[in-house]
């Protein structure tokens, strides 16, 4: 069993490990050597994807919260509205969908109950589907209209960690592609993304190489009885993932906030010593939201916040306020959710183990729930 963990204690570990491959592998062959994106296998005709003018993402847990990232990208490349919303909820709504809506269902196993009537629900009501996926040959995927496989291979550890971050880079694909058909004047900015995509693989690899102290903090964590995650823009889905993931492996109590809801609520559950990790934007990040997140781990901290601040390298602005800093590398805004979740994987991991559960087979969860 250790050799098929390749010498890591969890298939988890070793899957988080295995992630700037499958980064790389979903990117291989899809990025064109002159910056436009190859993706003949996304089988719907160029002037349908010119018609769509309104898209939904839709998917469970993990890979829902890769929807919520999807968002950010999609709109601001292709500037057309992009609604997101777990499976469960979105076909009970009688959401307003035809011809010209794109409905981009994302699963890793392809076989989620929940999305798969989400789907079905989406093509009765005649919108267009794309799946991103994991599983080849899988329900989901055979009963879209096109499909993008992630390349992460085979998940084999309930929590789902490099099939995530090759969903988020199959939304930047998406994203990106339709602005490509579609000719926006967002032109240069996506050829500059493309190359800034490339450096993904490197960036987790270097992410991956700091984790040693990631892990020396999730042993001082491992009594905690909440923990709370705040992150904004795309930093806000991440932070959710970390809360869910802390969830799922340690049965910790754990919220992921809007780091700007703080003062509308949550900052009255901060108590003495009570952990908060901080996803911070870039300081480079648009709308100074850099500087109101730092803002807001002052004020935690001023109410007696233990504070775990993720931040770019370089950024000492949150220096005088964080108890602990994890460092991710210089990467642009939309794309950095595939450095800053690396860490809160870690840490969940570390912790559950340290309390001594079974960090690959959770208690009351299932890899694939094919039941709605
Ligand atoms: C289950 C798993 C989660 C996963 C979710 C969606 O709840 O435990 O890790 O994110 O299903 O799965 P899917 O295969 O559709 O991505």
């Amino acid at each position: 069993a250790a050799a098929e963990k390749g010498g890591h204690d969890w298939f988890m570990l070793k899957e988080i490990a295995e992630q700037p491959q499958a980064v790389a592998d979903t990117l291989l062959g899809r990025l064109g050597e002159d910056g436009r994106l190859v993706l003949d296998e996304v089988r719907l005709p160029d002037q349908d994807l010119r018609d769509i003018d309104k898209v939904f993402v839709v998917s469970c847990g993990t890979s829902y919260h890769a929807g919520l990232i999807a968002k950010y990208a999609i709109e601001h490349w292709t500037r057309i509205p992009v609604e997101v919303e777990v499976a469960s909820e979105f076909r009970y709504r009688d959401p307003v969908l035809d011809r010209s809506t794109l409905v981009v269902v994302i699963s890793q196993s392809g076989e989620t109950m929940d999305t798969l009537m989400a789907l079905r629900h989406a093509r009765d009501q005649k919108a267009r589907t794309l799946a991103i996926c994991n599983v080849n040959g899988s329900t989901i995927p055979r009963e879209s209209d096109a499909v993008l496989y992630t390349h992460a291979g085979p998940e084999i550890a309930v929590a789902s960690t490099k099939s995530f971050l090759a969903q988020i880079v199959a939304c930047y694909l998406v994203g990106l592609f339709l602005a490509q058909i579609r000719g926006i004047k967002y032109a240069d900015e996506v050829a500059a993304i493309v190359e800034d995509i490339r450096g993904l693989p490197q960036a987790v690899e270097q992410v991956l190489a700091q984790m040693e102290p990631v892990r020396a903090l999730g042993r001082t964590l491992a009594d905690a009885d909440t923990i709370l995650f705040l992150g904004r823009h795309v930093g806000f889905p991440v932070a959710l993932e970390g809360a869910l993931k802390l969830k799922e492996l340690a049965y910790i109590h754990a919220e992921g906030f809007a780091a700007g809801e703080l003062k509308h609520g949550p900052i009255a559950l901060i108590d003495e010593g009570t952990p908060v990790v901080v996803v911070v934007p870039s300081p480079r990040s648009r709308e100074s939201v850099h500087g109101k997140v730092v803002s807001n781990i002052q004020e935690v901290r001023a109410r007696g916040a233990r504070t775990i601040v993720i931040a770019e390298e370089g950024d000492d602005d949150v220096l005088p306020y964080a108890d602990h800093v994890i460092r991710v590398p210089r990467t642009p805004t939309l794309l950095a959710p595939i450095v800053t979740t690396v860490p809160l994987q870690v840490l969940a991991c570390e912790i559950a183990d340290c309390r001594g559960y079974d960090v690959d087979q959770p208690r009351n969860l299932a890899k694939s729930v094919t039941v709605e």
